[in-house]
């Protein structure tokens, strides 16, 4: 007899936020759709990245993952479980077991705690532990994102900028959480730092068992860092696919364009890795066609008029009318 397989770790199921549109006098003037219809799953251990152009969603998505904003529509589960859509509801317990990571993790340090009064302040919240517990708990989380015992009575601005990150990483890491959104992890570092800031996500994604989420502009940095893809575009996924099936074999156009803007070795210098030439519509209750039509090479009349799914042959999924299997 087979044994039942287990649930993914994390299922989203036509997940949507959406914000309103004051116009004038404040009055709701429309809806923009941050976040529209967005399904996918992630088995324990697994490292999903999310890339697209600023403003295609994926700071909104890691943040309905992580509680900061209520879905509108939608589910999400954890180990099959679905949480609570609004996130008073959300049990303290999921909270710590699921955590969005800012873009610049430093700056969520309190600058009037040193960072032992902030490493231990998650855990004041969440446990009831002894301070002797806390204290053991803080000191091997320090030790784990390479911070010194010293490092653990300065205040923020005592730090430099790579001891920030991996102060703002411990202050994660001490609930234990099983699966992290990393949003932009590595912008604004310089290029040594972040290449340390990413060996030591791989370190702790090892030590900890971690799956995570990782949103980046820079494709080398997801393409380095995650077992699969998502491209997002208006946001919606327009590609989905094990790493090396999406940059090796692009099957939507939007995402062919992100791979050929990328740098190569001795061809022409590109200084903005997702430029490419046109502006997308604005996410704005747009709901004719396809997201992509005004840019996209090879578009139909048909993709003025017919929204494409999801469609998903051997694990790659692309939402593209002209894709044929
Ligand atoms: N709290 C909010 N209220 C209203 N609109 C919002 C809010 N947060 C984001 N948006 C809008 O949602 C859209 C998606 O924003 P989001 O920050 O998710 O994009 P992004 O893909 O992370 O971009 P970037 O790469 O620049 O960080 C944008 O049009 C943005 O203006
Ligand atoms: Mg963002």
């Amino acid at each position: 007899m087979s044994e039942p397989s287990s649930p993914p770790l994390l299922e989203l199921e036509r997940l949507s936020c959406h914000f309103p549109i004051r116009g004038l006098l404040g009055r709701r003037a429309g809806t923009l759709r941050a976040v529209d219809d967005v399904s996918l799953s992630l088995r324990e251990g697994e490292a999903l990245g999310i890339v697209g152009e600023s403003g295609s969603g994926k700071s909104t998505l890691g943040k309905t993952l992580g509680g900061i904003h209520d879905p509108t529509d939608g589910v999400i589960r954890l180990a099959g479980e679905p949480i609570a859509t609004q996130r008073s509801r959300r049990p303290l317990s999921v909270r710590a077991r699921l955590q969005y990571v800012y873009q610049d993790s430093g700056a969520s340090l309190d600058q009037r705690w040193t960072l032992r009064r902030s490493l231990h302040e998650p855990l004041v919240i969440h446990t009831d532990w002894s301070r002797e517990h806390r204290e053991a708990k803080v000191r091997e989380i320090a030790g784990a994102v390479g911070l010194a015992e010293e490092h653990l009575d300065l205040y923020p601005h005592e730090l430099s900028g790579g001891q920030q990150r991996r102060a703002g990483l411990a202050r994660i890491l001490v609930l234990g959480p099983q699966i992290v959104v990393f949003d932009e992890p590595t912008s604004g570092l310089d290029f040594s730092v972040q290449a340390t800031v990413l060996a030591l996500i791989r370190g702790i994604r090892r030590m900890f068992n971690l799956t995570y989420l990782m949103i980046s502009h820079d494709l080398n940095v997801v393409g380095s860092m995650c077992d699969r893809l998502a491209v997002m575009y208006l946001g919606r996924i327009v590609e989905i696919g094990p790493t090396r099936e999406v940059l090796g074999r692009p099957r939507h156009p939007y995402t062919r364009s992100l791979v050929d803007s990328l740098p190569r070795i001795g061809g022409p210098r590109v200084t903005d890795r997702l430029g490419m030439p046109g502006e997308p519509v604005f996410p704005a209750d747009m709901h004719q066609g396809c997201g992509y039509r005004t840019r996209c090479p090879i578009g139909t009349l048909a993709c003025t008029r017919i929204d494409p799914r999801l469609v998903i042959k051997e694990a790659h999924g692309v939402a593209c009318l002209e894709w044929r299997p």
